[in-house]
């Protein structure tokens, strides 16, 4: 990272704790090593990113339906899914600083740095040979191409590295109350697994005709070695996930099709399509026959956001064998029985958060000739910021905090609203424009007389006199879910 993007970054990290947003987890017990708590203004965000996904896959598709499935799992689930045998990172350890990291990692970061220093045909040599040594599973060279390239640790600064070896990230614990008897459980390293199990039981209860989804939003937990960048990597996450159900022999086409729904949905909430692009994987996972990310430009670079992956039948294919219990769909247009070909859409909750976030902070230089003056602002779409408006009056005495409470009581069954009183109208603006509020409502001596009240609109700064009536339906029209969802259809 430059210097000038470490700052951004730092900034980031600086002000969505300063404002209530993200916080450390265990904080006060000098935190617990990628694991992170969301303040109160980062649960909002967070829902009503969530809300969001919600509405535009369960409300707007009539043939998905939504399901909460629980984190424990039949520990038989992740042998069938090859998450036990499978799921696992390269790792190496430096035996001077006993410092353990991601082999594949090490290279990236050196590739990049050759990309810095202008050596672009040997990052992307560099970039190939890590690439056919990971699709071949080939430790030995990864460790070979490590040393090759004099990739030193970053803490000892040595090269005294052990060989490569696979590292499983699922976390396991016991369940049952006695340590002989009980049985080893995962807590799940991906939500996708609790939608196969269930695929027959709702297909049958909700009489869903392929193609048909099942979308879910749930925690997921990986031991993660290296923690890094603050919530895109953590220990524990959430994803929302989509598994799409279709014949086999569709499933690129559907790909395709989710592929370009997903990206749009992404570019509603206003970040601008060049802060978005795809990149296909090199590297199939073991159930993928095409696979692709969908990458923000973080403050850091382009990373991923989302995985589109087209999965074939494996999944359900291995639950079958398994349980031994049928998981097959017969379709009565082909007269035929099949297990159906799968589409995933799977974006991390935690990265939506962080690119929304990113995207929306703005430090905006209002000085003229005669004054210095700037502002910090988080422009989230209205829909999605976490309050909706904020309700002050003007002084706090001649029955205008009265007149205020009075109006906020009426809105507040409709919307999130902060009421404040405190300091000057001019450093309130400045506190709600930190938080991304899209309106301040000002209650002055003249509410009193003709029951009308100022709003200032955050990103035009502009106010205007309007009917204390009205503010439930500016506010609503302003706020809708509809202004992102109907970009949608
Ligand atoms: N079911 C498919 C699956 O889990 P994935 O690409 O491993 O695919 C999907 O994960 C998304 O989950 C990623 O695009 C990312 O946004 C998020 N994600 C994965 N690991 C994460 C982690 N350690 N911390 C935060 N988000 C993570």
């Amino acid at each position: 990272m430059s210097k000038q993007t470490d700052d951004l970054f730092k900034n980031i990290v600086s002000h969505a704790k300063e404002y209530g947003f993200v916080f450390q987890s265990s904080e006060i017990y000098d935190g617990l090593s990628a694991v992170y708590d969301y303040g109160q203004l980062g649960s909002e965000l967070k829902n009503n990113l969530k809300t969001y996904w919600w509405k535009a896959m369960v409300q707007l598709n009539e043939n998905i339906v939504g399901i909460d499935a629980s984190i424990f799992m039949h520990p038989t689930t992740w042998k069938a899914s090859g998450h036990v045998d499978g799921f696992s990172d390269p790792m190496i350890d430096n035996k001077d600083s006993k410092k353990r990291y991601r082999a594949d990692q090490l290279i990236e970061d050196k590739i990049e740095r050759y990309e810095k220093d202008g050596k672009t045909d040997k990052a992307a040599q560099l970039q190939k040979d890590m690439d056919d040594a990971l699709n071949d599973d080939d430790l030995a060279r990864l460790k070979a191409i490590i040393e090759e390239h004099n990739i030193v640790c970053p803490m000892s600064g040595t090269k005294n590295w052990t060989d490569v070896r696979q590292f499983n990230l699922m976390f396991s614990t016991q369940m049952g109350a006695m340590a002989d008897g009980a049985e080893q459980v995962y807590l799940r390293p991906e939500s996708a697994q609790g939608i196969f199990v269930n695929f027959l039981n709702v297909q049958k209860s909700g009489r869903m005709k392929i193609p048909f989804g099942i979308a879910q939003i749930g925690k997921a937990f990986r031991n993660e070695v290296i923690a890094r960048q603050f919530i895109m990597r953590m220990r524990e996450f959430e994803q929302m996930e989509l598994q799409f159900f279709v014949r086999p022999g569709t499933e690129l086409e559907w790909y395709e099709k989710w592929k370009e729904a997903r990206l749009k949905w992404h570019l509603t909430l206003g970040a601008g399509a060049d802060n978005y692009r795809f990149h296909d994987h090199v590297k199939l996972a073991h159930y993928a026959n095409a696979a692709v990310d969908i990458e923000y430009n973080f403050p850091f670079g382009f990373k991923e956001i989302e995985g589109i992956h087209s999965r074939t039948d494996y999944d359900l294919k291995q639950h079958q064998e398994y349980s031994g219990k049928k998981l097959q769909y017969f379709d009565h247009e082909l007269n035929q029985n099949y297990i159906p070909y799968v589409v995933e859409t799977s974006v991390g909750v935690d990265r939506l958060f962080l690119s929304v976030f990113a995207n929306a902070l703005v430090h905006e230089d209002l000085s003229t000739e005669d004054k210095k003056d700037s502002r910090v602002v988080l422009k989230f779409h209205p829909a999605i910021a976490p309050v909706k408006a904020a309700i002050m009056p003007l002084t706090r005495k001649d029955g205008l905090p009265e007149k205020a409470r009075e109006i906020m009581d009426k809105l507040k069954f409709n919307y999130n609203l902060q009421y404040d009183e405190k300091d000057s109208i001019g450093k309130r603006y400045r506190r709600q424009d930190a938080i991304g509020t899209p309106f301040c409502i000002t209650v002055d001596h003249q509410t009193l007389e003709d029951n009308t009240v100022t709003i200032r609109h955050r990103d035009s700064m502009k106010q205007e006199r309007i009917a204390a009536d009205d503010l439930g339906r500016i506010i609503g029209d302003l706020t809708s879910w509809n202004n992102l969802l109907q970009q949608l259809v």
